[in-house]
């Protein structure tokens, strides 16, 4: 029997890419290992979007090499981003590597697997750099890759990422990604709604649409008609059986009214914006090419908790990102104290070569004061994280179960005795995370939640009891539910 086994960190993306993969190599034979020393093919998907994350990745192919000098017929693969970016470089860090295969090339996996297998010689699939031909010749080169979907690779059969757009144009100073996935490019909307079609008559019910600006997506039918994101969710909010719509990750100016008030009328749509503003001083976000102000992304909250009321809205943050003074810093800290995000993801400005960032600006934070930067704005959202989940003390939440919960999982790696009634966890409308004891036979399904407590991070609470007694394990297949398949490092 042959396996493969894969790594993957990064975004959703990866993740999303990581499940094709898979599939398509199972088409071919393969099955999946947890170990890379059992395995024929060893693949790692990785991302650029931080030094540390590539240092990590180098690191452990480095480690597994132990195992291809052992028996050299093993297929060692480097995929995604940061093979994208560093091309035959990556070979240079790492000479065993056998395959190197950027984002836009993965639908030739299983060739270039067999191809290593018969020739012993490495191969390389890459996309063109943006500069190295015109605009369309490097869009064809970026390929989208949706084959159909494999339920069983999924962490939850019924819950899927979908891509709507790959790539992105902003060209932020300070960012990889235009260069690693390319242009900017929707899908055609019909392709996305059958593909939403196929999951759900596969079980799935929760959709995550995804791309780099999703609510940029627009799709041009070249007849003078084009779809909106609010337009396609609109459409797909049509399809029986699909319980709930989310979308990531949205850029501030594009958020646009329609869209807003798509998310407000559309019951399966899920009530939370992930908005990213990055920093919360004007200069800095000039050098940082986010092209709005401070003023314009506070109106676009406003604007957001106006139209959509009670929405939950999270976002991202790059301290010590150069020039970033004592003063701009203090912007931030007030930004974040105001705004009232329900979570934000912080992250120490990494300089990466080939940005506008890398060329223009020097990297002249030292390390300790992002440090402190990170902890001190990191304190303040911790803070405003309590107050925002514990006003859901004494409500109740619709919540999609997705099974045990962390301590459980952990308890069941320790090999401890499994609890008579585990903690499961799943994720309100809102997006919060919310845990309580339940028989597992409610992994799947959309329960309701009388919440009587919260940490910043996670709601505590109750089934209602009618909802413990009412369901009989109809149609939920608890041995497909397996736990991830993919070690994600949430960027
Ligand atoms: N397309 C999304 C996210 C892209 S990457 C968006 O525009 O919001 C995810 C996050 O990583 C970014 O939001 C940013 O906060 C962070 N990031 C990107 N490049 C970085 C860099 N060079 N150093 C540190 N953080 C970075
Ligand atoms: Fe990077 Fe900016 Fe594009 Fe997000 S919008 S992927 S931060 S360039
Ligand atoms: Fe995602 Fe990292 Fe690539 S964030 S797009 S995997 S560089």
């Amino acid at each position: 029997m042959k396996t493969v086994y894969i790594e993957t960190v990064g975004c959703q993306m990866n993740v999303l890419d990581s499940e094709l993969v898979i599939a398509a190599l199972k088409k071919d034979g393969y099955t999946l290992t947890d170990t890379p020393a059992d395995a024929d093919v060893i693949l790692f998907n990785t991302c650029s979007v931080r030094e540390l994350a590539e240092e990590k990745t180098y690191s452990a192919v480095g480690r597994v090499m132990q195992h291809k000098r052992q028996d050299p017929t093993k297929v060692v693969g480097v995929i995604g981003c940061m093979a994208q970016k560093d091309g035959e470089g990556v070979r240079t860090r790492v000479p065993l590597v056998d395959m190197v295969v950027g984002t836009g090339q993965l639908a030739k996996i299983p060739e270039l697997v067999r191809a290593v297998q018969e020739t012993r010689q490495p191969q390389y699939a890459l996309s063109l750099g943006r500069k190295d031909a015109s605009r369309h010749e490097v869009e064809a080169s970026f390929e989208s890759y949706d084959p159909a979907r494999d339920p069983e690779m999924r962490p939850t059969p019924f819950q899927a990422f979908v891509r709507v757009q790959i790539g992105c144009d902003k060209f932020c100073t300070y960012c990889v990604v235009p260069s690693t996935r390319g242009p900017e490019q929707s899908r055609h909307p019909d392709h996305i709604v059958q593909e939403v079609r196929a999951l759900v008559n596969q079980g799935c019910k929760e959709v995550t649409l995804i791309g780099q600006t999703v609510n940029s997506y627009v799709f041009d039918h070249g007849d003078g008609r084009r779809t909106r994101l609010s337009d396609l969710i609109a459409t797909m909010h049509d399809v029986a059986g699909l319980e709930r719509i989310k979308f990531v990750t949205n850029f501030p100016k594009d958020m646009t009214n329609d869209l807003l008030d798509a998310v407000r009328d559309l019951p399966k749509v899920v009530k939370y914006l992930h908005v990213p503003v990055q920093s919360g001083c004007d200069e800095v976000l000039k050098r940082m090419k986010r092209l709005y102000t401070v003023a314009e992304y506070r109106e676009m909250l406003d604007r957001c908790r106006e139209r959509v009321p009670g929405v939950a809205i999270s976002s991202d943050f790059i301290v010590g990102f150069c020039g970033e003074t004592d003063e701009s810093f203090d912007k931030t800290m007030k930004l974040v104290d105001e705004a009232k995000f329900k979570n934000s993801f912080i992250f120490k400005y990494s300089e990466r070569s080939g940005t506008k960032a890398a060329e223009r600006y020097p990297d002249d934070v030292p390390e300790v004061v992002k440090k402190r930067r990170n902890n001190d704005l990191l304190a303040v959202q911790n803070a405003n994280s309590l107050a925002d989940h514990r006003q859901w003390i004494d409500k109740s939440v619709s919540v999609l179960v997705e099974g045990r919960s962390k301590r459980e999982t952990s308890r069941d790696r320790k090999g401890a005795e499994p609890a008579a009634v585990p903690q499961l966890t799943g994720r309100t409308m809102t997006d919060h995370i919310a845990v309580f004891d339940a028989p597992e036979r409610l992994t799947g399904r959309t329960v309701t939640v009388d919440v009587d407590d919260a940490t910043g991070f996670t709601l505590f609470g109750r089934v209602r009891t009618e909802e413990l007694v009412g369901v009989t394990g109809e149609a939920v297949d608890v041995p497909a539910f397996r736990p991830r398949r993919v070690s994600l490092e949430v960027v």
